[in-house]
């Protein structure tokens, strides 16, 4: 049995009992354990993740098994077939905070750490190939409208809806969402996208725009709302559960991942705008092309210090992985080490779990200091650049393939304002109708909270707008004639 030492490592001879003068006390200042105890533990919670902040995490591979890549992309851990880069991936819920249920409708976050020999790639995605929104400036007020009202502290009907319903381009991913795959059986039971337009960019220069697929190879399974409802209150944490105990009894959760790729110039002049991600890119125009395997086959050993701590980012690429013009992901290319500095501290990425241990020598740059400085933090090297003491020294091979940007800057939209509703109603269609149904009960089921009819007037407007049949149904089931939708879509000019 090893000693149990105080926090600067000297021996504890008594861990059950404070120091006192006299058996009845007070306690002595003295009791240095005692104060370092108490006040680490008044310490222990951290900010939970503002959104996102319920969710589960494992260890694993990445293997490349298909095809020479290098035509595509220079990015080295996917340039030979049977390359394994380890990885660390987090599932999560959006909405919820950290106690929150694992079962409730809502996406769910899939989220990739790779570390790669170039630094470590994330790849923060969702279990929905689209999103709700597609201009970052929304996304906070968005976020507000899934969280709890002001003033009740209730999660609120009336403005999840009256946000969704002024929302037209939400349309697509309210349909994914309130469709059976709103409530995955368990983190196992789910697919992955990327869901932006990403780039990727070969050793010669020439770039792609990329999506990223995972399908799992444990097959789709959901809850049905019912099922769901009801694991929410029995077991809030089954798909925690799930993922540790499956891997606990030496389970290898897996995923194919497969890509859609497209050329670059094809890009500027696809039917649509190919970075607004709230629509999708047909599979018969860019068919999935498979490109590798993720598994996961260890533990977490402590989740505060592997999951807790996590930090993902959009913007932590490598070369050969670069930005699109999405701007969305632009958005969150500085949103998510923005939060992490807070939530982690200026330091994050010197945290075991985000520490780019793959590349060889480790980070190399000039930043210094910060709180919690724990790696040797530059030694006596110098810390400034350029410099004559042989310090880190930039590599022209890294440079990002350049963009050419035209036009003027101003607060503005993306240029195709019809087509929010092709893409959803398509999605409508595509189903069987027992899919139908549940998908109008689902919202039915959520819209009858709303106490204010033009909000449930508007919102029924987008759905008809997507397909006549999907909207007279949810209106029929709230008991409203879908005239008065009609009308109140001409009273408003929508
Ligand atoms: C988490 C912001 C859109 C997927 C987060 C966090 C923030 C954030 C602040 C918390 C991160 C943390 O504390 O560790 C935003 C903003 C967005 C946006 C500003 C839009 C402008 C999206 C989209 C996706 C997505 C479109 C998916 C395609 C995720 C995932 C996490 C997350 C998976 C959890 C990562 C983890 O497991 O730690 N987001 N987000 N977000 N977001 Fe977003």
């Amino acid at each position: 049995m090893s000693t149990l030492t105080t926090s600067n490592g000297a021996p504890v001879d008594n861990n059950l009992n404070s120091i006192t003068a006299g058996n009845q006390g007070p306690i002595l200042i003295q009791d240095f354990h005692l104060i370092d105890k108490l006040s680490h533990f008044d310490r222990e919670r951290i900010p939970e993740r503002v959104v996102h902040a319920k969710g589960a995490g494992a260890h694993g591979y990445f293997e490349v098994t298909n095809a020479d890549l290098s035509k595509y992309t220079k990015a080295k851990f996917l340039n030979k077939v049977g390359k394994r880069t380890p990885i660390f991936t987090r599932f999560s819920t959006v909405g919820g905070e950290k106690g929150s249920s694992d079962s409730e409708r809502d996406p769910r976050g899939f989220a990739v750490k790779f570390y790669t020999e170039e630094g470590n790639w994330d790849m923060v995605g969702n279990n929905t190939p689209v999103f709700f929104i597609r201009d970052p400036s929304k996304f906070p007020d968005f976020i507000h409208t899934q969280k709890r009202h002001p003033q009740t502290n209730l999660k609120d009907a009336n403005m999840f809806w009256d946000f969704l319903g002024l929302t037209p381009e939400s349309t697509h991913q309210v349909t994914v969402l309130f469709s059976d795959r709103g409530t995955p059986r368990s983190y196992r039971h789910m697919d992955g996208f990327s869901s932006h337009t990403l780039k990727w960019v070969n050793a010669q220069g020439k770039a792609y725009w990329v999506k990223y697929h995972f399908k799992t190879e444990t097959g789709i399974q959901n809850w049905t709302s019912d099922e769901a409802g009801k694991l929410s209150s029995s077991d809030p944490d089954s798909a925690t559960r799930d993922l540790f105990e499956t891997i606990a009894k030496g389970g290898e959760p897996a995923w194919k991942v497969y890509v859609q790729l497209m050329e670059y110039d094809e890009g500027y002049k696809y039917r649509f705008d190919i970075f607004d991600i709230t629509k999708v890119w047909p599979h018969k125009d860019y068919p999935l092309i498979p490109i590798g395997r993720m598994v996961l086959n260890r533990n977490p050993e402590n989740y505060f210090a592997e999951v807790e701590q996590a930090a993902f980012s959009p913007s932590h690429m490598v070369p050969g992985i670069e930005p699109s013009l999405d701007k969305m992901l632009q958005g969150r290319l500085f949103s998510y080490p923005d939060t992490h500095r807070h939530r982690l501290g200026v330091n994050y990425q010197q945290i075991p779990i985000n520490c780019p241990f793959a590349v060889k020598g480790g980070v190399k740059n000039y930043q210094r200091d910060g709180f919690m400085a724990v790696n040797s933090n530059g030694g006596k090297g110098p810390n400034y650049h350029p410099n004559s003491f042989g310090g880190p020294d930039v590599d022209t091979s890294a440079q990002m393939h350049k963009i050419e940007v035209k036009g003027q800057a101003y607060r503005q939209p993306y240029t195709h304002p019809n087509d929010d509703f092709v893409q959803p109603g398509n999605l409508f269609r595509l189903m069987d109708e027992g899919a139908k149904s549940r998908l109008v009960a689902n919202i039915v089921g959520h819209m009858k909270a709303v106490t204010i009819r033009d909000i449930q007037l508007r919102a029924i407007g987008n759905f008809y707008k997507a397909d006549k049949d999907y909207g007279t149904r949810i209106a029929k089931g709230l008991g409203i004639d879908i005239n008065d939708v009609v009308k109140f879509q001409t009273r408003s000019n929508l």
